[in-house]
C-alpha cells in the first residue's frame, strides 16, 4: 500500500528502552501507559528517523540507555511511497548519530527526501508566547517537509554567519574578509526565505480548502526588526550595508535568522499570543493538519505525525475530530497518553500499543483495542 509509514520499529539501548520491537501497519499508533513508562522515547526513536535532532533536540549521549551508555541504535522499515526502506541511526558510544538507508551510510537530505516527519509536544504550547526561535524552528521544520534541502540552505547559512560574527567580534573593518562570506550567506538566506514562504503559501491554500473543526490560522512571515530582502543580490547588500551597525553589535542584526512567524485566529481576528492554551493549542494542530493535507498533495503522502499528549488536552468534541481527520488523511499518526480511554474513540481505526516499565525493564506490546 502506497503512503508513508513504519512497519516495523526496532529499538536498542535508546533512553529507557533496553530492547523493543514494533510490528505495524499504515493505521494510526495510540501508546497508552503511566507517566515515565517510556512513551515520549519510544516517538522520540520515530522523529529521529528523520533528519535533525529529534522531538526533544537532545544530544547523541543523552540518549544512550543509562547506566550503561553504551550506544544506541534504531532501526525501521519505512514505506515511503513505493518503495520499502530499512532506515537506521545509530550512535558508537557517545560518537555523533549516524544515518544509514538500506545498509550504506546516508545523508541527512537522503533522508529528508523520503521521510516526512511533523510533530507537537507539549512544550510547544508555549511556542507562540515565547521567544521567536521556537516559532522559527516550527516554521522551518514544516518547511522541510515540503523542500528536504531546506536543512542544507539553513546549514550553509549558518556556517557562513558563524564566520562573518567572529569577524565583527573582532572588529576586522577591511571589506574584503567580509564579501565571499556574505554572498554565500545572501544566497543560503534568499533560498531560506523563499522555501518558507513557499511552506506558507501551501499551508495556507490546504486551510482554505479544507472542512475541518480546527480554526484557522493565519500566518505571516515577519522580522523581528526592519523588513527582510527579497532576493539574494538585496540581501547581499543589505548586509553590507548593515556591517557598520553589525560592527556595534558584534553580530549580524539583518537575514532570515530574525525572521518571526505572526499567528492570527483567523475567525476572531485575535493575535495567536492572546489566544487562550487550548485555542492556541488547536492552532498548532490545525497548522499540523494542513501541513500535512498539503503534503499528501505534493508528495504524494501525509507525513508521519507524532502526537504527545495530544489527546488529554483536547476537549472530547475536538478529540473526536482531531481522530476522524487523521483517518480521512490516512496518516500514520503516533499519539501518547497516559490512559487507553483517551483513544476508545478510534477503536480498530488505530493499533493500540501499551508500554510499561517493571525496575527499569520496559515492555511494548501490540494490543487489541
Ligand atoms: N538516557 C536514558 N537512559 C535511561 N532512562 C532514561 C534516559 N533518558 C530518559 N530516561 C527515562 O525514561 C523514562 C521515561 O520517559 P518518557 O518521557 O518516555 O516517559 P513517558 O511515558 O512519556 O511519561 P509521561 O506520561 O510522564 O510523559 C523517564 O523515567 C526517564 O528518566
Ligand atoms: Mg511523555
Amino acid at each position: 500500500m502506497p503512503g508513508l509509514y513504519l512497519s516495523e520499529l526496532t529499538l536498542s539501548h535508546f533512553r529507557s528502552h533496553k530492547s523493543g520491537r514494533l510490528a505495524l501497519d499504515a493505521r494510526p499508533v495510540a501508546i497508552h501507559g503511566p507517566n515515565g513508562a517510556g512513551k515520549t522515547n519510544l516517538i522520540e526513536a520515530v522523529s529521529l528517523l528523520s533528519p535533525g535532532r529529534g522531538l526533544r533536540r537532545a544530544a547523541a549521549q543523552d540518549m544512550a540507555r543509562r547506566p550503561e551508555s553504551l550506544g544506541w541504535k534504531i532501526t525501521g522499515l519505512l514505506h515511503s511511497l513505493q518503495r520499502v526502506h530499512e532506515v537506521e541511526i545509530l550512535s558508537e558510544e557517545g560518537a555523533a548519530r549516524q544515518v544509514r538507508i538500506d545498509e550504506k551510510s546516508a545523508t541527512q537530505l537522503a533522508l529528508g527526501r523520503i521521510a516526512r516527519v511533523l510533530w507537537l509536544i507539549p512544550s510547544m504550547d508555549r511556542l507562540w508566547i515565547e521567544g521567536t526561535e521556537g516559532r522559527r524552528r516550527f516554521l522551518d521544520r514544516m518547511t522541510m517537509s515540503f523542500l528536504p534541502d531546506h536543512g542544507d540552505a539553513a546549514l550553509a547559512y549558518e556556517k557562513a554567519m558563524r564566520e562573518r560574527n567572529r569577524l565583527l567580534k573582532d572588529q576586522v573593518r577591511d571589506a574584503h574578509w567580509y564579501l565571499a562570506l556574505e554572498r554565500q550567506m545572501a544566497e543560503a538566506g534568499a533560498q531560506i526565505h523563499a522555501n518558507r514562504k513557499h511552506a506558507l503559501a501551501l499551508i495556507a491554500g490546504a486551510q482554505m480548502q479544507a472542512e475541518t473543526a480546527f480554526p484557522t490560522a493565519e500566518l505571516e512571515l515577519t522580522q523581528t526588526e526592519g523588513e527582510m530582502p527579497e532576493g539574494a543580490d538585496d540581501l547581499r547588500e543589505a548586509l553590507a550595508e548593515s556591517r557598520f551597525r553589525d560592527l556595534i553589535a558584534g553580530r549580524t542584526l539583518v537575514g532570515p535568522h530574525r525572521a518571526d512567524l505572526y499567528g492570527v485566529y483567523a475567525a476572531k481576528g485575535v493575535p495567536a499570543a492572546d489566544c487562550s492554551t487550548g485555542e492556541q493549542k488547536a492552532l498548532l494542530v490545525s497548522l499540523i493538519l494542513a501541513n500535512a493535507r498539503a503534503l499528501a498533495r505534493d508528495f504524494g503522502a501525509p507525513p508521519i505525525l507524532l502526537l504527545d499528549e495530544v489527546a488529554a488536552h483536547l476537549d472530547a468534541t475536538r478529540r473526536a475530530a482531531l481522530y476522524d481527520e487523521i483517518c480521512g488523511l490516512g496518516a500514520q499518526a503516533w499519539m501518547t497518553g497516559t490512559g487507553p480511554e483517551l483513544f476508545t474513540e478510534l477503536g480498530p481505526r488505530a493499533q493500540h500499543v501499551h508500554v510499561t516499565d517493571t525496575d527499569g525493564t520496559s515492555r511494548i506490546t501490540s494490543e487489541a483495542p
